[in-house]
């Protein structure tokens, strides 16, 4: 299957400018401005009606072959706030069951007169190949270790709205610290969440056992969190991905807990200030052992809240008038300031 080279970029031969597949495809340009276009969507989604005409007529169809909780329902709300119409395909109860496969079944979907596909699959390039096979939009939900677009794009826009307190949302992470905890070498969200953070101008560490590091990996790499604890601004932690270690890459749950977990501990020493980010779902006891409620800091619910914001952002700026052909200088304000007038 042909599909993103090492950095990313497509090899199809499809405009990349149609899709949002991965962050270092989007590039730094278009990263800022889908994190402006969420601090409007936020801003609909906090009127006491928060649903706009703005994509009226439009089909977005979620296809997830994996499970997921927040990444679907975040995607179906955020394309019913726009006025959408969404379909879900269930994988288990269709024809791919009869053996059709994944690019009749696209095909099939794209005849219904589907806009955008929104995907997640267990295989890394799956988008690139759909977006060969259609010509709806492709949003990456998700594939396998390799990116998961919007899943970055929020935790950039929490983080930094976090920091920003009362003020205007600051424009990037320049002078911020970030470590990122956990089994990064499965993690499709460390991945995504590296390339924007330090797009966005943060410094990022690695915090991980060597066996959860994959190779060729140019971010700083530690195995001692106490040591850079007092150094950070924010402590993003991943999940433990058992589905996907095909042997024991930690030697046991309770010396990784021991090493790389959130304890209560580590919070006595921890400054108060430090922003606690975790994508979810939680593998409580295990990378984190204390209630994030109770953390002076934690954003994990705002991450959920603030993906809707950012799924409308990246669905709007695909579909809406004056869309993605997208690239800033082209999107016309004029037809965004009237699409987003309450229904
Ligand atoms: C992540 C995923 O599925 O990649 N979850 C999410 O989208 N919020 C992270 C995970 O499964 O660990």
């Amino acid at each position: 299957m042909t599909g993103p080279d090492q950095t990313g970029n497509d090899q199809t031969g499809s405009s990349a400018a149609s899709h949002c597949r991965s962050i270092v495809e989007l590039g730094p340009q278009r990263v800022r401005h889908l994190l402006e276009l969420t601090d409007h969507m936020a801003e609909v989604n906090r009127r006491p009606n928060p649903k706009v005409p703005a994509l009226r007529s439009r089909t977005v169809c979620n296809i997830f072959f994996e499970d997921s909780t927040r990444t679907r329902l975040s995607f179906e709300m955020a394309a019913r706030r726009l006025s959408a119409d969404t379909m879900t395909f269930s994988v288990g109860q269709s024809s791919l069951n009869k053996g059709e496969s994944l690019r009749d079944t696209i095909e099939t979907l794209a005849a219904m007169g589907v806009d955008a596909f929104v995907v997640r699959h267990r295989s890394s390039g799956v988008p690139w190949a759909i977006s060969r096979w259609t010509d709806a939009a492709v949003v990456n939900a998700g594939d396998g270790w390799h990116a998961h677009p919007t899943q970055a794009l929020l935790d950039c826009h929490t983080l930094m709205s976090e920091l920003s307190g009362s003020s205007p949302r600051r424009a990037d992470l320049a002078g911020i610290k970030i470590a990122i905890v956990g089994d990064i070498k499965h993690s499709r969200v460390a991945r995504s969440g590296i390339a924007a953070f330090e797009m966005l101008g943060a410094e990022v560490i690695a915090v991980a056992p060597r066996t959860l590091i994959p190779p060729h990996f140019s971010t700083p790499v530690t195995q001692d969190l106490d040591t850079i604890l007092p150094e950070i601004d924010a402590l993003y932690l991943l999940r433990m991905q058992s589905e996907r270690m095909s042997g024991a890459l930690v030697p046991d749950l309770s010396e990784y807990t021991m090493r790389f977990g959130l304890t209560p501990e580590r919070v006595q020493r921890m400054n108060d200030n430090v922003v606690v980010m975790h994508p979810g779902p939680m593998n409580r006891g295990v990378e984190i052992t204390v209630d994030p409620a109770e953390l002076p800091r934690s954003v994990i619910t705002k991450q959920v809240t603030t993906g809707i914001a950012v799924r409308m952002a990246v669905l709007f700026e695909l579909l809406g008038s004056g869309a993605a052909q997208a690239a800033p200088e082209t999107s016309t304000e004029v037809g965004f300031e009237s699409q987003m007038e309450e229904l």
